[in-house]
């Protein structure tokens, strides 16, 4: 018998990753599910691997009082209701032990405040699910460089990408519904994850302090006439009226607080990399020693020539966001474990049994909305915003980009 029953609000995509990935761990089952759609083929899943019986609930609240643990794994536009949902229950006496939200935690800074009260209000630890932190790739890299990191010094330069060919849901596409572009959906993770490896041994995610950030974004091939037509057919987004970037790109500087040392997380993130699917590229340097990681690179490759291509039936059995169903195709067997979906359970499941937030909390979701509305407004401003001025926290406060305005014609150059 596992013992953790956690419930799901949303039965699509990422859902689906969460679900795949209990198929490693008997850590928890997936007992129950909320979901406008998805909530049928989400239960058979889970039946049909033996990962938990996922009862389909009627509502966020009956949900709550059959499951230990819910994860918020519904559109970014949707958080602040499903919160409230969480605490109503909660405050009707819905057993919890904890709340678990996908990023990004908000689609502003004012958002994620929101959250992050609300969630106070229920006094239930919180985790907030970055997968990239919790990769093995990660861990292994930052385990093996202890002794290096000990002896020359911390790692001084991050770099980092999230990059494929773009969403699978309209929402995702619609600047106004997602809270803005690439920077919003992927930059989270790619920011999130240099500023985990900056930090050095040993201290929390949020130990080094964000001095400064600059960013650009570009709409370099979604704006394109012909790609925008594809985008208002496939998706009904129309990117003439409302365009977001699908090129985002930028420079956080950390600094030190005990020894004032600097240090960089640059970062990359697209929506037109055309290649076999996702792609995560992180690598960092300190001094005398390096990391790199590269998901694209498997022991598994397939070749799937022209005359057996008929055959192949779903291109994304062998990568998220493939692109290709024929030629020399990567294949990852087991992504949710390369991704870090499997880790970021067990690590809020182990806290919230222990009443403790899990590595990531609701608060820190809220420092990486902080940093990426910062990037927007470097990139509307053209210039490097300082995160030490009390004046900047102000201004973000109440800052909406004009790309999740849906206002954003000129910046993004669409004629
Ligand atoms: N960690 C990652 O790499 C990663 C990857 C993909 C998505 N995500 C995040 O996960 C979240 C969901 O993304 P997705 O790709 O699964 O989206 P999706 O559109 O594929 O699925 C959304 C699910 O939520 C349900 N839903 C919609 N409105 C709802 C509401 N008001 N209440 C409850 N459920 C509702 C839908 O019916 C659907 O089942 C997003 O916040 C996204 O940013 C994270």
């Amino acid at each position: 018998m596992r013992p953790f029953k956690l419930g799901f609000i949303g039965a699509g995509f990422v859902a689906h990753f969460h679900a795949a990935a209990l198929k490693s761990t008997r850590v928890a089952d997936l007992a129950g599910v909320f979901a406008p759609k998805g909530a049928d083929s989400l239960q058979a899943y889970a039946k049909a691997n033996g990962i938990g019986d996922c009862e389909i609930y009627d509502s966020i609240e009956e949900l709550c009082n059959n499951v230990d643990s819910v994860s918020i794994v519904a559109p970014n536009f949707a958080r602040i209701d499903i919160m409230g949902a969480i605490a109503d229950a909660v405050k009707k006496g819905a057993p919890l032990k904890g709340i678990i939200c996908e990023k990004p935690l908000g689609r502003t800074l004012k958002e994620a405040k929101q959250l992050v009260e609300i969630a106070k209000q229920t006094k239930l630890p919180t985790a907030y699910f970055e997968n990239q932190i919790h990769m093995k790739a990660i861990k292994s890299a930052l385990k093996q460089l202890g002794p290096q990191q000990a002896a020359m010094g911390p790692i001084a330069l991050a770099r980092s990408a999230e990059e494929h060919g773009g969403p699978h849901e309209g929402w995702f596409w619609d600047p106004t519904q997602q809270g803005g572009g690439v920077l919003s959906d992927m930059g989270c993770h790619s920011i999130a994850v240099s500023w985990f490896v900056l930090n050095p041994l040993g201290t929390a995610p949020d130990f080094l302090k964000p001095v400064s950030i600059n960013a650009d974004v570009g709409l370099l091939k979604w704006g394109q006439p012909k790609y925008r037509k594809d985008l208002l057919d496939r998706m009904g987004v129309d990117y003439t009226k409302t365009p977001a970037e699908d090129f985002a790109t930028g420079m956080v500087t950390f600094e030190n607080p005990d020894t004032g040392q600097r240090v960089k997380a640059q970062f990359t993130n697209s929506w037109m990399y055309d290649k076999q699917g996702l792609r995560l590229l992180m690598d960092g340097l300190g001094p005398g020693y390096a990391f790199e990681v590269n998901t694209l690179k498997s022991p598994l490759e397939i070749f799937i020539g022209d005359e057996a291509a008929e055959a192949c039936a779903d291109a994304e059995m062998a990568l998220e966001k493939a692109t290709a169903s024929r030629g020399l195709l990567t294949v990852q067997p087991n992504e949710p474990d390369l991704y870090g979906y499997l880790d970021e359970i067990e690590d809020a499941v182990a806290a919230f049994k222990q009443g403790k937030d899990a590595l990531l909390n609701f608060e820190y979701g809220l420092e990486i909305t902080r940093l990426c509305q910062a990037g927007y407004l470097s990139a509307e401003t053209g210039k490097t915003i300082d995160l030490t001025d009390p004046k900047t926290d102000k201004e973000l406060d109440s800052y909406v980009s004009l790309i999740a305005q849906g206002k954003a014609q000129e910046q993004l150059n669409v004629k």
